[in-house]
């Protein structure tokens, strides 16, 4: 499932985290590439744990857990610390698949189910750049505004195209939901929204309780932690 989630970071946070961005200290993004990224990696990143990278961290986060659509959509179990990568004008990342598994700092390992870019820069900026997922539909191009995020399953094949003009930033990160299986997570959040349509359009008819139980068995089913 693809999706994209609009207003993830107010005009006010995106500017508050660029400014942080632009002043913080870039590196070559092929360091943290592993052998089948290094070859087709071309981009600029933030060193993990530096502390620009924390501080626009940490707004991403906050805003995350105060989204209920993500929390709908990825049931996260482990988010992992917010990336950030910078594409300038000749700069791309060719075709790849994530890595499976993360190790934090501390040597805890976290399955990556769920990948997720959030645009830090305005469509206008910059030429190219977009995010091509291939989907089981076929292969979804994204260049969303500033501020908006995307999330697709971290099995997918993906592209960043080359940036032909201007500079493309963006907060990357993975996370591990508690639903471990991708058609099981999009069949939470399908039956998610259409009991809130049913509890905003109708909220005492009785199948919003009944259903709601439903969700919540199927999770306790299936979830894992
Ligand atoms: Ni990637």
């Amino acid at each position: 499932m693809l999706l994209a989630i609009p207003n993830v970071l107010t005009a006010a946070q995106v500017a508050e985290g660029r400014k942080i961005l632009d002043a913080a200290d870039w590196v070559d993004g092929r360091v943290t590439a592993g052998h089948q990224g290094a070859h087709v990696k071309d981009n600029a990143q933030l060193p993990e744990g530096s502390p620009a990278s924390r501080q626009v961290g940490e707004i991403v986060l906050k805003a995350l857990q105060a989204n209920p659509l993500f929390i709908s959509a990825a049931l996260p179990l482990h988010i992992l610390p917010p990336n950030f990568n910078r594409y300038a004008a000749g700069q791309t990342f060719g075709t790849h698949i994530d890595g499976s598994v993360r190790v934090l700092p501390g040597g805890q390992r976290i399955r990556t189910d769920i990948s997720c870019t959030l645009f830090f820069a305005a469509p206008e900026e910059y030429d190219g750049g977009e995010l091509i997922v291939e989907d089981t539909y076929g292969s979804k191009s994204v260049k969303l505004p500033a501020g908006h995020m995307i999330l697709y399953p971290s099995s997918s094949l993906h592209q960043v195209r080359p940036v032909t003009r201007g500079t493309r930033l963006c907060s990357f990160f993975w996370l591990q939901s508690m639903i471990r299986d991708n058609g099981q997570r999009a069949m939470l959040f399908d039956m998610d929204v259409a009991i809130q349509r049913l509890n905003s359009e109708n909220p005492k008819h009785p199948s919003v309780i009944a259903l709601t139980g439903v969700y919540h068995n199927l999770l306790r089913q299936w979830a894992e932690m």
